[in-house]
């Protein structure tokens, strides 16, 4: 069975329970179950980019996605089984691993300086922005073993890789995929640079500015990666409330706000998508031994808690942010 093959049959065995025949797998029986269910006008179901990217060449034309939900119940753990090359622009020294089910992932390191909130920033922000229907690469959780990287030269990555033993998170790799530069004339739709806007406020993510975009241009769309930094308030949670309420004025400085010109219709499409059920879900797939003790919140489950709480509230501030990055446009151009 060769690669195409494989990851056909295992879309086909995942999917078993949503909507697929489990007798009718492999390339023909999927594209048979696929065709099926497009022409009664329901969506396909996707499980990553590998994925949605294999369907698109099968259909041949662009197909839409209903990926969230079922990518959230689907978030999967995969085996590092060779560590490819470190990404040296990357400021974490993220790396390029391939995996058991012979993915390619850009792999975020558990033992790098940032620690494992991070990751946790990294898997909430990631998940809330395809909640929003953001194209953000497939994640992945990826078990690191002592064994992994052990002939690399260089040494401060086999320091890495020993302090990441266990559970890391991974994206996707999208392979030739280039920054977005706007200084190289790349520009962005209104509608998807006003969500864009919407999206890091409501993560006060810090980390989309012209001169650090974490934005890839990826077959004609643009792709948001690098979400480490989000969630600030997670490292202080003496503050919660207040952070929860923040107009989040280094919006500013985001790269896409020249383009933002349609941020309250983006604003009456995405608050309605996330829910107290959607954070729920997207909470209860951060590892345990992600979830250290904080006062007041000591148990993983006190801690995801917590999380739910905190995004609900911020929520409730969407006038307040939408507001600055309004004011913040206005007096940009
Ligand atoms: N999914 C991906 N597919 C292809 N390339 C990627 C992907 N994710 C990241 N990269 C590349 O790796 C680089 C580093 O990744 P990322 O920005 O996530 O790491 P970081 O250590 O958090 O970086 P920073 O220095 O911005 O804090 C990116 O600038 C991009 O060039
Ligand atoms: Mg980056």
């Amino acid at each position: 069975m060769d690669r195409r093959e494989r990851r056909a049959t295992d879309v086909a065995g995942m999917l078993k329970n949503i909507m697929i025949n489990p007798l009718e797998t492999g390339v023909d029986g999927l594209l048979r179950q696929t065709e099926r269910k497009n022409r009664g006008g329901q969506f396909l179901f996707g499980c990553g980019h590998g994925y949605r990217c294999y369907f698109a060449r099968l259909f041949d034309k662009p197909t839409r996605w209903a990926s969230y939900t079922f990518e959230i119940a689907m978030l999967r753990t995969v085996h590092a089984t060779r560590y490819v090359t470190p990404l040296r622009e990357g400021g974490s020294l993220p790396a390029i691993v391939e995996a058991d089910d012979l993915g390619l992932y850009v792999l975020k390191f558990r033992g790098a300086g940032q620690g494992p909130l991070a990751l946790v920033a990294e898997l909430l922000a990631g998940e809330i922005g395809r909640a929003l229907g953001l194209n953000v690469p497939a994640i992945v959780l990826v078990d690191v073993d002592p064994l992994l990287g052990r002939n690399e030269p260089d040494q401060e990555i086999r320091d890495l890789l020993q302090a990441s033993v266990g559970l890391n998170l991974a994206l996707d790799y999208l392979p030739g995929s280039v920054m977005f530069d706007p200084a190289a004339g790349d520009r962005a739709d209104p509608e998807l640079a006003s969500s864009a806007v919407w999206f890091d406020a409501f993560i006060t993510n810090v980390d989309r500015t012209a001169h650090n975009p974490n934005l890839l241009c990826w077959h004609k769309s643009i792709y948001f990666i690098d979400h480490g930094a989000a969630l600030y308030f997670h490292h202080n949670w003496q503050d919660v409330k207040q952070m929860a309420s923040t107009p989040f004025a280094p919006i500013r400085k985001h790269v896409l706000l020249p383009w933002a010109s349609k941020i309250p219709d983006a604003d009456a499409r995405l608050r309605p998508l996330l829910t107290k059920s959607v954070f729920d879900q997207i909470v209860g797939h951060v590892p345990d031994d992600w979830l250290l003790p904080v006062p007041g919140a000591e148990t993983p489950s006190a801690k995801r808690a917590a999380y739910v709480q905190y995004f609900t509230q911020r929520l409730l501030a969407a006038p307040s942010f939408i507001k600055e990055a309004m004011r913040a446009r206005a007096e940009l151009l």
